[in-house]
């Protein structure tokens, strides 16, 4: 970090990240309260992840350990939570990680985790979208209705355009539009649909749990099909190990892609500007939802493994398929449609933690400033969630997505270890802060946490990084061509004292 302002580490100082937050222009409406962010929190953690990803990694990766890949997982995001509620607390202003970089390490590291949280955020929402089409399309065959092969979606034989997937993300555009209040009250609708769902699962499917579907809980470990190459985890790869599925290794693997299923608490922290009393309830917000989930994934992965055999588990609709095999296919269509219901609002919270990422970049200089004029009337981020919702449609409907989930968890993951060393580092720079919630054991907490993080990273494909770095250095040129230059704390942008006074 430096004070140094033509610095790539120039620092952007919490009292002028809040100011910023203060001009009519560009501040947004807070009105969001604990109970909103736990809503938001639940609403955007159990997905894809849990609905759909359960079933892949039971089969191909760890069994019924499966249940242990959601422990280590939560673990790992725990972690990370106890970092994000300190910096969330002590910088309550949108943009989540990339502003708490910008106040703590530097204005280049702080890019560069803005533009990860952009492909998590920009990728999760079209997968979540792609994820949702597939169980409307499935409800939409049990009622005899059919899209025409060609709008199914490239995942389907003869497909080539997502037409539902792209419909979801441009009407979830036009609700974020109109307000966040608006899409909250839906999403707590939808959540409690969704939290309705996963407990019938539990509760209903611990009947039809047998024992010896656990024998043996982890399965003996298997050597993987020869040439998979880069679709290898990274560090069997390194280790020159002969690359496994299921042992000890196996559960690891399924960590880092159930993972997926965590995403969404560092969103919460996105919401900060918006929260009423960030101090108090972001930390409330961020924490709860993230228990809350644990608890549910655990449970759910346990039943259902118990039900079915992992090597008989479905890898689409894994919670749903199980109750059909143990012949109760009324469960199977209510979790669908809990399913279909509960992803929409997944997918409309990780838009939103995209386009207030987006916004706070734009506000800073690092963006164009055109982005960050909020509406007239609704007071939101109208101009970049326009954009980013258009843009994000197009991606899901055209795209497959089955590696997009990887490459998602390694930006989050990547983000977690900047959030950590932020933390750390902001300890040092700034004791002075009032922290409302102060991560314990610092730097132990930090430091256990970046090692977690890490090491799921390397438990991702090879293939995984290789594109993470790719956009990563797309990153960096455009920073270097634009954001260095356009920087609000660029001296030559100085307007008199009072930065940022161009561009509007
Ligand atoms: N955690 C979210 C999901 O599972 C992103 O779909």
């Amino acid at each position: 970090m430096s004070k140094d302002l033509n610095s790539p580490f120039r620092t952007k100082s919490v009292e002028q990240s809040i100011r910023d937050t203060q001009e009519p222009e560009h501040a947004l409406r807070k009105s969001l309260s604990a109970w909103d962010l736990t809503v938001f929190g639940v609403g955007v953690i159990i997905g894809t992840g849990i609905f759909v990803l359960t079933g892949k990694v039971a089969k191909e990766n760890a069994g019924p350990a499966t249940a242990l890949a959601f422990v280590v997982a939560g673990i790992v995001c725990a972690l990370a939570a106890l970092c994000y509620a300190e910096f969330a607390s002590t910088v309550p202003v949108a943009g989540s990680a990339y502003t708490f970089s910008y106040a703590s390490i530097g204005e280049l590291p702080a890019w560069i985790i803005g533009w990860d949280l952009v492909l998590e955020f920009a990728l999760g929402t079209a997968v979540v979208a792609v994820g949702w089409s597939g169980y409307v399309q499935s409800l939409m065959d049990n009622a005899g209705l059919h899209l025409p092969p060609w709008l199914q979606g490239p995942d389907m034989p003869g497909g080539t355009f997502d037409l539902l997937a792209f419909l979801l993300v441009l009407a979830l555009t036009a609700v974020l539009v109109v307000g966040v209040k608006l899409s909250a009250r839906i999403t707590s609708v939808v959540v409690a649909i969704k939290v309705a769902v996963v407990l019938i699962v539990i509760f209903a499917g611990v009947f039809f749990i047998k024992g010896s579907n656990y024998r043996p809980f982890i399965p003996p470990a298997q050597p993987r099909p020869s040439g998979s190459g880069l679709t290898e985890p990274l560090i069997q790869v390194l280790s020159g190990y002969t690359p496994t599925d299921f042992g000890v290794m196996g559960i690891f693997t399924a960590a880092s892609v159930v993972f997926f299923a965590f995403i969404g608490f560092d969103v919460v922290a996105t919401a900060a500007e918006e929260t009423k009393l960030p101090q108090r309830d972001m930390p409330r917000g961020i924490l709860g939802s993230l228990v809350i989930c644990t608890v549910l994934y655990v449970a759910v992965s346990l039943v259902v493994t118990g039900m079915q055999h992992y090597s008989d588990l479905s890898v689409s609709a894994p919670l749903a398929d199980a109750f059909k095999a143990a012949g109760h296919p009324v469960y199977a269509g209510i979790i669908s449609f809990g399913a279909t219901v509960g992803l929409i609002t997944v997918c409309m919270i990780l838009l939103l933690g995209q386009t207030r990422v987006f916004f706070a970049m734009s506000r800073d200089g690092l963006l164009p400033r055109f982005f960050s004029r909020t509406h007239p009337k609704y007071r939101t981020p109208y101009r970049p969630t326009i954009l980013l919702g258009v843009v994000i449609a197009v991606v899901a409907g055209f795209t497959s997505l089955s590696e997009l989930a990887t490459l998602v968890n390694i930006g989050t993951l990547f983000a977690f270890v900047v959030v950590a060393l932020g933390v750390m580092i902001l300890r040092r720079t700034r004791p002075d802060l009032p922290r409302a919630f102060r991560t314990p054991l610092v730097p132990l907490v930090p430091i256990a946490s970046i090692a977690a993080s890490v090491w799921l990273m390397l438990n991702l494909p090879a293939e995984t990084w290789l594109r993470f770095a790719i956009w990563m250095a797309i990153g960096a040129v455009v920073y270097f061509l634009y954001g260095y230059r356009h920087s609000r704390l660029h001296p030559a942008r100085d307007t008199g004292g009072k930065p940022g006074g161009e561009g509007r």
